[in-house]
């Protein structure tokens, strides 16, 4: 059965927006456990836009499904991985201009770093995944450097409408194929919604699908009216 991780980081950029304490991705780490997550993801970036240290290690404390740490292959993100010991670590390109992760890490042209990177983590007991554009080139050379999981960004399908959008399914339904036959175990995620998620899940042998940015803005529309009532009620009992 395909599971659900859930990326909090749009907990912590409304945080950041006012560089304040709430909301805390941590608080809401908890939430999403409640409501049936599988696993809970974070990307730390380099420039800490939206989840914090702190953030980390209290998640590594309280969650009680399991941990993904996203991160760029960096001898920072090295030593933090080292320190936290997530579950699961997803490797992923970064660039400081970017709103989103853009496109796949380019395993291929990192090929001797990353090998060496992915082993560090191994050795450690972490599973490592290659968050990768659905390529067999880029799957070939994720089995080459040691990766347990890959996660294929899905972003082009999102994006992509009718013939272009059934085209990206099936190149992400024969990478999904090829990747379980050279043992790897695939993820998914990028730009899934309550809309576009379910072709997605019905590819066989998913793993996990890594949501996020639909997730936060429902749990908004759905939430919203309730909170206005509950400050409404404060204002008028006066
Ligand atoms: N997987 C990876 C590797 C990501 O970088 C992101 C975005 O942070 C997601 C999944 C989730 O994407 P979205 O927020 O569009 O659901």
């Amino acid at each position: 059965m395909t599971t659900l991780g859930v990326n909090i980081d749009h907990i912590a950029n409304v945080r950041e927006a006012r560089k304040t304490v709430e909301p805390d991705p941590v608080q809401f780490a908890f939430l999403a456990e409640l409501g049936g997550a599988d696993s809970i993801t974070v990307h730390l970036r380099e420039d800490r836009r939206h989840i914090q240290d702190r953030d980390v290690y209290l998640l590594r404390e309280t969650i009680k499904t399991k941990l993904n740490l996203e991160m760029a292959a960096t001898e920072e993100m090295l030593k933090i991985a080292k320190n936290i010991l997530p579950n699961y670590v997803t490797l992923v390109p970064e660039k400081r201009e970017e709103v989103t992760t853009e496109g796949g890490l380019d395993v291929k042209s990192n090929a001797r770093y990353l090998k060496n990177f992915v082993e560090n983590l191994r050795d450690l007991n972490i599973k490592v995944s290659a968050f990768i554009d659905p390529s067999v080139e880029q799957i070939n050379y994720s089995k080459e450097m040691g990766f347990d999981f890959i996660e294929l960004h899905t972003g082009k399908y999102a994006e992509l409408t009718g013939d272009g959008q059934y085209r990206e399914l099936q190149r992400i339904m024969e990478s999904t194929h090829k990747a379980n036959d050279l043992g790897l175990v695939v993820n998914a995620g990028h730009g899934l919604n309550y809309n576009n998620v379910k072709k997605i899940a019905s590819i066989n042998n998913i793993n996990e699908l890594n949501i996020g940015h639909s997730i936060v803005a429902r749990a908004l529309a759905v939430g919203l009216e309730k909170s206005v009532r509950e400050m409404k009620s404060l204002i008028t009992s006066n």
